[in-house]
């Protein structure tokens, strides 16, 4: 069976999607979520489905130990869900091509440093767009730069607010992210 880390900041909406259709699905396993925030709703989901947790501080994150610790679990792949924290190169290059991400927007636009959660859905509602939606992309040394994977749209209306708009991103997360990992752990040989 595959090995999956999640990284997540917040909530875990998209940690929890992607771990309730693994239990269903039964190719893949988490077998860590790693948090950079005391107190994320993330890490009770953790605690309710017993996922072993590394909860990570600016040192400890661009240490060795994690890496080492990441390894001794095999991950097929690191999903980034929510993790608000520019991987470091050791990492990227101590998991190339294993480490993918998900963007509340169309990549590039909307991307970069700055540019997560609620900010995106500012901006976007903002600048009078008439579409966003979400992107799938490879984690590489450059913020929000990876090969894109999959994007999936929805159109924004006049009476469409952040709030709103955060909605409908986080409906088309939930079902397209674990799909998405699914189908990238298809191609990979466990
Ligand atoms: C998601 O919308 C995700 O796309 C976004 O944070 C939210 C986390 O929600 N990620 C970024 O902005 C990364 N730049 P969740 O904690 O409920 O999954």
């Amino acid at each position: 069976m595959h090995s999956l880390i999640i990284f997540a900041s917040g909530a875990g909406s998209n940690a929890n999607a992607i771990l309730e259709y693994f239990k269903k699905n039964g190719k893949a396993k988490v077998a860590l979520i790693v948090c950079n925030k005391a107190g994320a709703g993330v890490l009770k989901i953790a605690e309710r489905e017993g996922i072993p947790t590394s909860l990570i501080d600016k040192t400890t994150f661009n240490g060795q130990v994690l890496i080492d610790e990441m390894r001794s679990y095999n991950p097929s792949l690191i999903v980034l869900a929510g993790f608000l924290w520019k991987i470091p190169d050791g990492m990227t290059r101590a998991f190339s091509g294993k480490i993918i991400n998900i963007h509340p927007a169309l990549l590039p636009k909307y991307g970069g440093k700055g540019m997560y959660g609620h900010n995106v859905h500012d901006a976007v509602i903002a600048a009078q767009e008439k579409e966003s939606g979400i992107t799938i992309h490879y984690v590489n040394e450059h913020y929000d730069e990876g090969n894109i994977i999959v994007q999936e749209k929805c159109s924004i209306k006049p009476n469409d607010t952040p709030d709103t708009l955060a909605n409908k991103i986080h409906r088309l997360e939930h079902l397209y992210f674990p799909r998405v990992v699914g189908y990238l752990l298809d191609k990979i040989k466990d």
